[in-house]
């Protein structure tokens, strides 16, 4: 089962990035070792039927031991029941390992908050299996700054859940119902629109749960560890998605409304701290997207919405609109090189938008050199044990 999900994933990941799923034979390497190492032994070593009784006796011991100590221990164990956390799930888990996948489709939300959050604090991305190359790409920028452990992945279809559990164990929990898309859904589709108006319902259980959120796109990328900037004690963190140029010191609140009567600030990344602020910023934000859905003559997404929550709650919330040149918006950062070359060293996360398109936001972050599944193949936490 993990070798079938890995394989389809990695059949699927070639058509973006052969890169992403190296191939390795690593466990049919330790077979064949394994194998050939304990043949010619246990062939030399049989000069009586009786030491072959024994030698049976023990054997069969032992594997009962073997499979039973890893049942045992799992029905008594919650998987993340302690606080520390890369440890936790994977070796509560892996001692099943042997046995074939514990039962991630069970594994809820409270679970891997538990065993993931850092200081009280995750890191989420929401995920179908399309975007796997994109989630490489962007846990491998995270990694950079060793953050990786905090991200929980929640995953939209159990494609992503599996393979994601079976390269990092723990890291990914899937909300039902699991969505039965199976192409990349376009932006401005429904199916885009179905998808992404599931997130604030996700950041709300796990503000309700007492954890404070990052939530990112997985277009994005960090140049630079983006946790400094939280730091001021405010309740909600927001980026303008405008790629019109700010001055450097420009205002932290939130923007005058635009021509559409709202504001352009970007659902792609969130830091919410576990308040009533939040909380109530994310409930809004619900009840936006029930009055404002897609339809065939208004092709929307979250993100609308999102902006007239922010509208209504303002002066409720506490809203810190972060400096554009840490977090500038794709529209900016790829499209203006002369503000990106003078402003080198002050990017802390960039989003991959303005552009529409898998091919194109490879071809781009390529181009970037911020293609990390290819630059830094190595860094991923996806990457194949003992490949
Ligand atoms: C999106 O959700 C609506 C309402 O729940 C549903 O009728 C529609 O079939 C869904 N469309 C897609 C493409 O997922
Ligand atoms: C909310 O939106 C309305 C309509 O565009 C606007 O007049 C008002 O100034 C906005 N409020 C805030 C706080 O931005
Ligand atoms: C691009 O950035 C430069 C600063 O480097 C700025 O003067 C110029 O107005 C920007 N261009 C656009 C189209 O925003």
């Amino acid at each position: 089962m993990v070798r079938s999900s890995a394989g389809g994933l990695s059949a699927l990941a070639h058509g973006y990035d052969p890169e992403l799923c190296p191939s390795s034979h690593a466990a049919s390497d330790v077979l064949e070792r394994f194998s050939s190492s304990v043949k010619p032994r246990s062939v030399i070593s049989l000069p009586a039927v009786t030491s072959v009784r024994v030698f049976l006796f023990i054997l069969v011991a032992l594997m009962s031991v073997w499979v039973l100590f890893p049942i045992l221990t799992r029905s008594n164990h919650e998987p993340v029941a302690a606080h520390s956390l890369q440890s936790v799930p994977r070796m509560s888990w892996t001692a099943n390992l042997h046995l074939g996948q514990p039962n991630w489709r069970s594994y809820t939300l409270r679970q891997a908050a538990q065993a993931l959050a850092v200081d009280g604090i995750l890191i989420v991305c929401t995920v179908s299996h399309p975007y796997m190359p994109f989630l490489n790409n962007w846990l491998i920028s995270l990694a950079k700054y060793n953050r990786h452990q905090a991200v929980l992945i929640i995953a939209e279809d159990y494609t992503t859940l599996d393979f994601v559990n079976s390269r990092w164990p723990g890291h990914s929990v899937l909300i039902p119902p699991a969505s039965s898309e199976t192409t990349s859904l376009r932006f401005g589709s429904q199916g885009f629109f179905n998808l992404t108006a599931r997130r604030p319902k996700y950041l709300l259980e796990i503000l309700e749960l007492g954890y404070s959120v990052l939530y990112n796109d997985v277009d994005m990328v960090w140049l630079a560890d983006p946790f400094s900037y939280f730091k001021n004690n405010r309740e909600v963190y927001i980026i303008d998605d405008m790629a019109l140029l700010k001055t450097e010191y420009h205002s932290h609140a939130l923007p005058p409304p635009g021509k559409k009567g709202r504001t352009y600030i970007c659902s792609c990344m969130l830091f919410l701290k576990s308040t009533e602020g939040a909380k109530l910023l994310m409930r809004t934000w619900i009840e936006e997207l029930k009055e404002r859905q897609w339809s065939p003559s208004v092709k929307t997404n979250d993100q609308p919405a999102f902006n007239w929550a922010l509208n209504k709650t303002a002066g409720q919330v506490d809203v810190y609109l972060l400096p554009q040149v840490a977090f500038p918006s794709g529209g900016l950062y790829f499209k203006n090189d002369s503000w990106r070359k003078e402003t080198e060293n002050k990017h802390v996360i960039v989003h991959n938008n303005y552009v529409v398109g898998f091919d194109q936001k490879i071809k781009r972050f390529r181009a970037h050199n911020l293609w990390f599944v290819e630059l830094d193949a190595g860094l991923s936490p996806l990457a194949e044990k003992g490949g």
